[in-house]
């Protein structure tokens, strides 16, 4: 979605806030806006496209002030243009915000505001923050005031940061992040900790409906009633900091190259909640699993997984999706999470609906501090560091190896998983790059590309198309092998790619082949498979691994192979068009 960040300290705010924003770039990258406050006065600058080059053309670092505020914004009311971009001052320009969200009754507010002689310039939804709280001000003189007057009259979900000519700052949150970074001698608001880490790793998660107002050296923290709220100070991971590309091109070859690494660290430490999660498996009548995109493609893994490993029957639902079937949760069962930010709203709300039918939450994520973590009853981390790419890669992996560690405690002997080898078979297949990319210069110039699997290796299917719609905007569908005759055959013809996923276990001559039925038509077939055959036009070789691994196995050149398409299509993997990292917004 977007982010917001806030400084309020003793050095120059412009280059901090920049910094800061450039590091949570991932959240949304289409503008971004710095306002500082110097003497009393607000100054702004914003403008479309990314941090690095908004600011090279107006120079956002260079602004007066010691306090200020930013934003990097991923459309979602109004188009993409530097009037929609953040922050947003009030008419009077007394007061600038930044928000993160959606505020539900902006048109009523702005038809009410607009009565009462306030006009607008952009199209979004945030501006009508600014007016309001400029109304409120007016009529109460006092932030403290203004901002309960503001949350009782918005709805919606946000977190806002809004910045007064006298130089106060406060932010309120609602369903939406916000955390203060507690410094030295200065503090942070920010949408992630990334924000703000590199100056400190005290961080106060503001609790929903909750807001903080700093002002001299001093923060207080209020709810919405006005009362004081009590709070805690958690020491953040520095590790979430270390979000450097080094000597990658992108965050997305970087995290690719990570896993197998993160492989052998997914699920670390948690020996108690895998223990605990068994446990609650093993005495639970009805189980579901729940996740977003990639995450909810793990999901269907882990149903395949528990199913065959440990008799276990788990039902997945897709996060967005069950909101529209409530009842369809049974009281008092088990809903397991998947989230790699604990910060999708789908996923969030999905957990609510559980939770008032008194289910217990097992999560699975990567962001320990995160909303879903701490919803949650019992917490697997993820444990492989942050994800700047907003494609998903190494937490996908580290999501199914913690699954498989599920798995293999549930039944403690059919099936003993050699990490280590896993970890190796990865290693390999990414130290030979060429033949995948020698492939991905075939796919320059196509429209349309499949991917067929066979029981666990069509939710990899899935996953892989999701991959290579993200990274190179190449129409792509999994299919499910079984199901080409009934229908998706029709579309085979010489213009189409498709992907086999096709190890050596019990579904390799039955999706060979279909593979052959596919080739019959004229497309061409590029073989995902530890053994070679004449149907392939291209081959890319992946390791002969244990039957349950082979998930892990093979995702790992399509991964690669949508990363190094992207190039060719001169698209930027680790920004693709219209997306976000985490989808805070329903
Ligand atoms: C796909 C991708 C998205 C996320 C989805 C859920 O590459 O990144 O589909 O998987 O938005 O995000 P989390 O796991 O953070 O809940």
């Amino acid at each position: 979605m977007c982010s917001i960040i806030g400084y309020y300290g003793k050095i120059s705010a412009a280059p901090i806030l920049v910094k800061g924003l450039k590091r949570m770039e991932y959240r949304g990258y289409d503008s971004v806006g710095v306002a500082t406050e110097s003497e009393n006065k607000i100054e702004l600058k914003k403008g479309i496209g990314k941090v690095d080059e908004v600011n090279s053309k107006i120079q956002l670092d260079i602004m007066p002030g010691k306090i200020g505020i930013g934003h990097t914004r991923w459309a979602t009311h109004g188009k993409v243009t530097d009037t929609n971009a953040h922050p947003h001052s009030s008419n009077s320009g007394k007061i600038a915000i930044v928000h993160n969200g959606i505020i539900e009754n902006f048109e009523e507010l702005k038809q009410q505001l607009e009565n009462d002689g306030y006009s607008f310039k952009s199209e979004t939804d945030s501006e009508i923050i600014a007016n309001l709280l400029q109304k409120n001000y007016e009529l109460t003189k006092n932030v403290k005031e203004t901002i309960i007057k503001t949350v009782s009259e918005i709805k919606g979900h946000y977190a806002f940061v809004a910045m007064f000519e006298n130089g106060q700052l406060a932010a309120a949150r609602y369903h939406e992040p916000l955390i203060i970074g507690v410094g030295k001698d200065d503090f942070f608001l920010s949408s992630d900790v990334l924000g703000f880490i590199e100056y400190t790793d005290d961080a106060i998660y503001l609790e929903n409906g909750n807001f903080v107002i700093l002002d001299k050296d001093k923060f207080q923290i209020l709810d919405f009633d006005g009362n004081h709220a009590k709070y805690g100070i958690t020491k953040v991971s520095k590790e979430f900091g270390d979000a450097y590309k080094g000597d990658y091109a992108h965050f997305t070859l970087k995290e690719i190259y990570e896993q197998p690494e993160t492989i052998l660290k997914a699920g670390e430490k948690t020996t108690e909640a895998i223990e605990k999660t068994a446990d609650y498996l093993k005495h639970s009548k009805n189980i579901y699993i729940t996740g977003s995109g990639t995450s909810y493609n793990s999901a269907l893994i882990a149903k395949q997984m528990l199913s065959k490993y440990a008799k276990i029957k788990v039902e997945p639902i897709m996060s967005s999706e069950l909101q529209f079937s409530p009842d369809s949760i049974e009281e008092n069962s088990i809903l397991i999470a998947i989230s790699q930010s604990g910060e999708s709203a789908d996923v969030l709300e999905a957990v609510k609906i559980a939770k008032k039918a008194n289910c217990k939450i097992i999560s699975i994520v990567n962001l320990l501090t995160s909303s879903l973590a701490r919803e949650a009853d019992v917490v697997i981390g993820m444990n492989c560091g942050p994800e700047i790419g907003v494609a998903a890669t190494k937490s996908f992996t580290a999501q199914l190896v913690i699954i498989y560690k599920i798995v293999e405690k549930l039944n403690n002997s059919e099936i003993k998983i050699n990490f280590d080898k896993i970890s190796e078979s990865v290693s390999k297949t990414l130290d030979k790059p060429i033949r995948i990319q020698i492939v991905a210069q075939k796919l320059k110039n196509i429209s349309d590309i499949y991917v067929l699997g066979r029981g666990v290796h069509y939710p990899i299917a899935i996953e892989a198309a999701l991959k290579l719609k993200e990274l190179t905007y190449i129409h792509a569908e999994g299919i499910p092998g079984g199901e080409l005759k009934h229908g998706p055959l029709a579309l085979m013809d010489e213009s189409v790619f498709v992907l086999i996923i096709n190890p050596n276990d019990s579904t390799y001559s039955d999706t060979l082949t279909s593979a052959r039925e596919i080739k019959a038509r004229g497309a061409k077939i590029i073989g995902i498979s530890d053994v070679e055959s004449d149907v392939y036009d291209y081959w890319i070789e992946i390791s002969k691994v244990e039957e349950s691994m082979y998930p892990i196995s093979e995702i790992i050149p399509i991964q690669l192979l949508s990363y190094y398409a992207a190039l060719e299509k001169d698209t930027d993997p680790d920004y693709p068009r219209n997306l976000a990292k985490s989808v805070t917004v329903k």
